[in-house]
């Protein structure tokens, strides 16, 4: 991945984050988009800085706002020569049951997991499909294809993703460009230190590998998919839940 370049979205913490330094530490350049963290991204560009030889570049930008993701490819284009790989990592839960959710805690999850996929994979896609080389790597999740009470504003976002992740997977493949989705299970981080110690020894208890997965295990799948080991996958959806799904 020596001289490549990845877009890893909300790459300053969690799962983002694993893959961020996964990736850096590959040889690729790194674009660490953030929202709200704008100084964990600073720390985790000196921190990557510090580690490899590669350069990286925090830029803020909302993904569901399709303005936004426009600047952030303005700004990367003037830095890097080529964007190889996207790696749409932004994702927001908020939880509950469809009688007691608010619309608006509808439209926001499906605006940033679903929306923000669409709006980085068209103005990011483009370049990719002018470049004729390309890879995109939607962060689902298992939720998404299993559904959970009190999320379906997020189950929705997430099948969505993936339903996003087969149909460009078709449009791009014959212009170089592979898409491909990983759907983690229960991975410790932010998102779920919100679940009580109660639902998470239930999950525990239910994920045959027996606990949680780390933000790691998720960012060495996204290697692989970046990788040439994945050049004949394309349209794939891979599930990293310590077999809960089985
Ligand atoms: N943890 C799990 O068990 C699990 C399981 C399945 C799937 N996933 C998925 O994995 C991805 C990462 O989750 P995580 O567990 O690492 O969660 P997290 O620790 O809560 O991190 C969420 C990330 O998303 C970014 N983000 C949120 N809204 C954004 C926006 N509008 N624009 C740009 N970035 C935004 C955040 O950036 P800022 O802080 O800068 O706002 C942050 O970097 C999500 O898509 C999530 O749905 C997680």
């Amino acid at each position: 991945m020596l001289n490549k370049t990845a877009i890893v979205t909300g790459g300053s913490r969690g799962i983002g984050k694993a893959i961020a330094l996964n990736l850096a530490e590959s040889g690729c350049n790194i674009v660490i988009n953030y929202n709200n963290s704008e100084i964990k991204a600073n720390k985790l560009k000196e921190e990557i800085e510090a580690l490899y030889k590669v350069k990286v570049l925090t830029v803020k930008c909302d993904v569901s706002k399709f303005e936004d993701v426009e600047n952030l490819y303005k700004i990367v284009k003037k830095e890097f020569d080529s964007i190889d790989f996207l790696i749409n990592n932004a994702g927001i839960t908020k939880d509950n049951l469809i009688l007691r959710m608010k619309e608006s805690d509808f439209d926001q999850v499906i605006n940033i997991n679903l929306k923000g996929t669409f709006n980085t994979s068209k103005i990011i896609g483009k370049h990719m499909l002018k470049q004729k080389f390309g890879k995109i790597v939607n962060i689902s999740s298992i939720v998404g294809i299993m559904g959970n009470a009190g999320q379906s504003n997020y189950a929705a976002s997430k099948a969505g993703v993936i339903g996003l992740t087969k149909s460009l997977a078709k449009e791009f493949a014959t212009r170089g460009v592979n898409v491909n989705a990983v759907a983690p299970g229960f991975i410790q981080s932010a998102m779920t230190d919100k679940l009580s110690e109660d639902v998470i020894k239930k999950y525990e208890e239910n994920i045959p590998l027996g606990n949680l997965g780390k933000p790691e295990d998720v960012a060495k799948v996204v290697n692989f998919l970046l990788s040439t080991n994945s050049d004949y996958i394309t349209g794939q959806v891979i599930n990293v839940d310590g077999g809960l799904l089985i």
